[in-house]
C-alpha cells in the first residue's frame, strides 16, 4: 500500500526513477509520471486500465516550458495562458519531437496545463522534466479530489501519494483544443466557458462523445458511480422509485427523509463544483440503490457539473466501472 505524505523530496525520487505518484492540484488528484520516460508512462496506462487511445495531460511547471513541447502557440493560446495559467486550463497544442506518441496516443497534438497547487508547483519547479498525469481513478471512475480517495482505489498501484488535501476546485480542467483554424472546448472544467470568452471571444462547445471523440476521453461513460444515478426533480423521481433505497445528491435543498448529501447549501456554484465528486464517492458506499439527483444552474461552473452529472448518469456507466 502506498503511503500518504507531504514529502516532495520523496516524490521527486520517485518520479527521477520512473515511479508513479499521486499529486494533488487544484481540479483533481492526478497519477503522475515523468514524461520523458516511455516506461513509466505505459505504467500509468496499466494503473489506471486506461486504454492507450486516450491521451495523457503534461503537466509543466511555466507557460515558458511549451516553448520546445508545442511546435506552434497561437496567439489567442498565449492569450489563455497569460489570463488563466497556473490554473484549471489545458491547451491541445500542436507536438515536438520531444512529447512522445505514447503520451498522446499517436495524436500529432499534445495536452497542456500548468496546475495550480503548492506542493505540485513546487515539485514541478525541482524535476527537469514535465509530469503526464491523468485523474488518479480507475479508467471510467469518477475523479478523486482527496489524497485518500486515490488510495481507496489507487493505492497498490502506484509508489507515493502527495496528501494536498482537498481539491478546492474539484472538477477537472477545462480543455481547450488549438488544432484547427478557430478554437473548440472539449471538455467543460474548472474555467468556466464565460470566461474563456471574456479573454478570446465566442468560442464553441464540442464536448459530445461519439465513438471517435475529440477529445478521446470524453466518452458518455465516464464518472461512474457504481450505481444507477437519475436526474431529474427529485420529489417526482422519489414517488417513481419508492420501492428502492433511495439516496439524494440535491444541489442546495436537504432532503433529510432519505440518505443525503447537500452540493452547496449556500447555492454557491463554487461549492457544489468542489463537493461533488466526494459526494457521488460517499453516496456509492451508502447502503442505497439508486442515487436521484438534479441539475444546478445552467451557467458558469454550473454547466461543467451538469455536465459531469449527465456522464455518471449514463446508462452505460454503471458497467463501465466493473
Ligand atoms: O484537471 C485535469 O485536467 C486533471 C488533472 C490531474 O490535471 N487531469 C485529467 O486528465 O483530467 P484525464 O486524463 O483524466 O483527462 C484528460 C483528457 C482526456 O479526455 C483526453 O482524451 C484529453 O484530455 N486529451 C489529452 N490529450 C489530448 C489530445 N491531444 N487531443 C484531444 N484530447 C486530448
Ligand atoms: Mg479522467
Amino acid at each position: 500500500m502506498a503511503t500518504i505524505g507531504t514529502d516532495i523530496q520523496k516524490a521527486r525520487k520517485i518520479l527521477v526513477n520512473g515511479g508513479l505518484v499521486a499529486i494533488p492540484t487544484e481540479t483533481v488528484y492526478g497519477l503522475a509520471a515523468n514524461a520523458f520516460n516511455e516506461k513509466a508512462i505505459t505504467n500509468i496506462f496499466k494503473a489506471k486500465n486506461r486504454p492507450s487511445f486516450d491521451p495523457l495531460i503534461t503537466h509543466i511547471a511555466d507557460a515558458t516550458q511549451l516553448s520546445e513541447l508545442a511546435a506552434h502557440i497561437p496567439t489567442k493560446a498565449i492569450e489563455l495562458t497569460t489570463q488563466f495559467w497556473p490554473g484549471p486550463l489545458t491547451l491541445i497544442l500542436p507536438k515536438t519531437d520531444k512529447i512522445s506518441d505514447l503520451i498522446t496516443s499517436g495524436l500529432d497534438s499534445a495536452a497542456f496545463r500548468v496546475p495550480n497547487h503548492p506542493l505540485t508547483n513546487e515539485l514541478l519547479k525541482q524535476i527537469n522534466f514535465p509530469l503526464v498525469a491523468p485523474s488518479a481513478n480507475p479508467f471510467t471512475y469518477v475523479s478523486p479530489t482527496t489524497a485518500q480517495h486515490v488510495a481507496d482505489q489507487l493505492g497498490d498501484k502506484v509508489d507515493y501519494i502527495l496528501d494536498g488535501g482537498l481539491c478546492t476546485i474539484g472538477l477537472e480542467s477545462t480543455i481547450v483544443s488549438f488544432t484547427k483554424e478557430t478554437p473548440k472546448i472539449l471538455r467543460l472544467g474548472g474555467v468556466s466557458a464565460e470566461d474563456i470568452e471574456q479573454v478570446i471571444g465566442s468560442i464553441a462547445i464540442q464536448t459530445h462523445s461519439s465513438s471517435a471523440p475529440e477529445a478521446p476521453g470524453m466518452l458518455t461513460s465516464h464518472y461512474s458511480p457504481g450505481k444507477p444515478l437519475l436526474i431529474g426533480g427529485i420529489e417526482q423521481l422519489a414517488a417513481i422509485n419508492k420501492k428502492k433505497k433511495i439516496g439524494v445528491i440535491s444541489f442546495k435543498k436537504a432532503f433529510p427523509s432519505y440518505i443525503n448529501s447537500v452540493l452547496a447549501p449556500s447555492g454557491n456554484l463554487s461549492e457544489a463544483a468542489q463537493n461533488l465528486f466526494k459526494s457521488l464517492r460517499w453516496m456509492a458506499n451508502q447502503p442505497v440503490d439508486i442515487i436521484l439527483t438534479e441539475f444546478v444552474p445552467n451557467h458558469g461552473l454550473g454547466r461543467a457539473i451538469n455536465d459531469r452529472l449527465k456522464r455518471a448518469s449514463s446508462p452505460q456507466a454503471g458497467k463501465a466501472s466493473k
